[in-house]
């Protein structure tokens, strides 16, 4: 548990307040209508969102959640028009190049889940140095899903696991928790809560496997919009709601 954590949850358990969530999820939606609505191009709205995930990224970090996992750009987000997907591919690696320079320095891990060999010769090796940085230290740590789909997470798991199996690596014995292990999130806990901004109530190939038992919560308000305080409310409801994974009360 991150030291900030543990201070979060000793100060609730003392003020007899609820505590935070380990892992929240977000479907970063909504940045092309907050841009549309004010006349502006919807790139302009993945600049703000951008600016947001950073601001919620370092809430989250300072509340004591352990980890931030987001969803940034799917397998099927390539559909978009080119100017739009240049946009954000130039996003992500402007936001890649900081964690590099500061992410040590701010006590921030910052991870990409999604397949990686689509991206550009460029962005791949920004992702390879986060990781690097990020596998240096311990502490809060943001994942950002970039080429990602929870199918395709799924079918590459499975790949590899097969490949292992018939090169004498893998037991033959496949269980839950070892599938697992072959996933881009192999080592991080499932989503406590999975949010989903934007007035969308679908999942979207999020995490399909990891949010098997998350609680989910969807909200009108659009991803740059988003503040603190609609954070806030999310964890005020997933405190109120009952876990009871396939239990009785
Ligand atoms: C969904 O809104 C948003 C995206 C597909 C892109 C999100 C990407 C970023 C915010 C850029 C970089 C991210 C990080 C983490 C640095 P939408 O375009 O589908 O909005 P709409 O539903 O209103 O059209």
């Amino acid at each position: 548990m991150s030291e900030d954590r543990k201070n979060k949850k000793d100060k609730a358990g003392e003020a007899g307040e609820a505590a935070v969530p380990r892992h929240i999820a977000i479907i970063l939606d909504g940045n092309g209508r907050w841009a549309k609505k004010r006349g502006l191009p919807r790139t302009a709205g993945h600049a703000v969102g951008s600016e947001n995930f950073r601001k919620i990224a370092l809430y989250c970090r300072d509340i004591g959640v352990d980890y931030l996992t987001v969803y940034a750009f799917s397998t099927e987000n390539w559909k978009r028009p080119e100017t739009e997907v240049n946009t954000i591919m130039k996003l992500l690696e402007k936001y890649l190049h900081e964690a590099i320079d500061t992410m040590e320095r701010d006590r921030m891990r910052m991870q990409v889940f999604g397949d990686v060999s689509g991206l550009s010769p460029r962005l791949q090796e920004l992702v390879k140095q986060t990781n690097e940085i990020a596998s240096r230290f311990e502490g809060f740590t943001a994942n950002i899903c970039l080429n990602y789909g929870g199918r395709d997470e799924i079918v590459r798991a499975a790949g590899k696991y097969a490949a292992d199996l018939v090169a004498g690596r893998a037991e033959g014995e496949l269980s839950e928790e070892l599938f697992s292990s072959y996933l881009d999130s192999a080592g991080t806990p499932d989503p406590d809560l999975i949010i989903r901004p934007g007035g969308e109530v679908r999942i979207s190939n999020f995490l399909l496997w990891q949010g098997a038992y998350s609680e989910l919560y969807f909200s009108d308000v659009l991803w740059p919009d988003f503040g603190t305080s609609e954070l806030d409310k999310a964890i005020a409801e997933f405190n109120n709601r009952n876990r009871r994974y396939g239990n009785v009360g």
